[in-house]
């Protein structure tokens, strides 16, 4: 008889705290000028679905991209790092991340994954899929936020840490350096990060690629108001609001809006407010930051990491940093 595993996922949950952030940080952006979000509040269970559509368009390109370069560099990846742990961060459905953990198992020293993600559904779903899929794996997830509950991510031996998606051009720049130093600290030297980072490009391409036209990504926009409804009683009528996309090529980042169709006034029962939006304001709900290589390199090398390779996919718009904490 053979013997069948049944799979195992350690959960570890931040409940309390992301609920205490979610409030801190909804007050402080529906009450300043101009208002803004940060965007991990799209990721309840239909946002994360939402995301998940996005990436089957035509029109977004970095799943694409990302993915045929993971294909081509996997066994690259595994013999330089050769990690103990898989740490992923942001991990969403984790559906690239087989494509890795396939080759990290080819060379036999991977014993563990661990998948933080502030979406505590996509950390459960991807996380079961994962055991199931590895039975020799020990996976934990952890629900949490990558800016404050890196310390939570259990470490056991040499490590390759992986971010994959472009995620890391939704942080704000001084969120992105603290963030570098942070994960840092909780690394060895000889430690890998596997950094997915989307590139400057035309702005049309771009733009584009946050404006779809099946309106996926104007869904996506408007949910994070469906998340504040849900969690915190708010009354923000969906249809009120307009999916605004702009390219600022000072800053090389994309800048997801809603833009308040009248002037309306929402009530916030949760934070104890009422929030007036005037007709035509615009409230900023995400920045998608694309990069070139001299910058990332320069970021990493800051943080005290050093690049070791640089992969991109042959369209050259997709780029995959291995580098080394040293
Ligand atoms: N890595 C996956 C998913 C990218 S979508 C991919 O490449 O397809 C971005 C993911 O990061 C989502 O799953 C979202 O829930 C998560 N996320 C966004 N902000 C986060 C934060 N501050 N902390 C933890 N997870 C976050
Ligand atoms: C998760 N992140 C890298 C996506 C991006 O492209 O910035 C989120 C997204 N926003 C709109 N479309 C996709």
């Amino acid at each position: 008889m053979t013997a069948v595993h049944s799979p195992r996922l350690d959960v570890h949950l931040n409940a309390a705290e992301l609920d205490a952030a979610l409030r801190a940080e909804a007050r402080r952006g529906l009450t300043t000028t101009p208002k803004d979000l940060p965007p991990k509040w799209f990721y309840d269970r239909r946002g994360s679905a939402l995301f998940e559509a996005i990436t089957a368009l035509a029109e977004y390109y970095p799943a694409r991209r990302e993915r045929e370069i993971l294909a081509d560099r996997a066994g690259d990846i595994a013999a330089l790092s050769r990690p103990q742990t898989l740490v992923e961060l942001g991990s969403g459905s984790a559906t690239k991340t087989r494509i890795l953990l396939d080759a990290l198992v080819g060379v036999r020293t991977l014993s563990r994954y661990v998948a933080l993600d502030i979406c505590e559904e996509a950390v459960h779903d991807a996380g079961m899929a994962i055991a199931r899929a590895y039975p020799g794996l020990a996976v934990t997830g952890v629900v949490g936020d990558f800016g404050r509950h890196l310390h939570r991510t259990a470490r056991h031996g040499r490590q390759l840490v992986a971010f994959l998606g472009g995620t890391i051009g939704n942080l704000m720049p001084d969120e992105r350096h603290s963030f570098y130093s942070r994960l840092r600290a909780t690394m060895t030297g000889g430690d890998h990060l596997l950094l997915g980072a989307d590139l400057v490009k035309s702005p049309g391409r771009l733009l584009l690629a946050y404006d779809d036209r099946a309106g996926v990504t104007a869904e996506f926009n408007r949910n994070v108001l469906a998340v504040l409804n849900a969690q915190l009683g708010a009354d923000f009528h969906l249809d009120r609001f307009d999916h605004v996309v702009r390219w600022d090529p000072d800053a090389e980042w994309i800048e997801m809006r809603l833009r308040s169709r009248c002037d309306q006034v929402v009530r916030v029962p949760g934070l104890g407010i009422e929030v007036h939006f005037a007709r035509g304001e615009e409230m900023r709900t995400e920045i998608s930051a694309k990069f070139r290589r001299s910058r990332l390199e320069a970021e990493l090398e800051l943080a005290g990491f050093e690049m070791v390779r640089w992969w991109t996919d042959t369209a050259g718009e997709f780029s995959l940093s291995l580098a080394e904490a040293v």
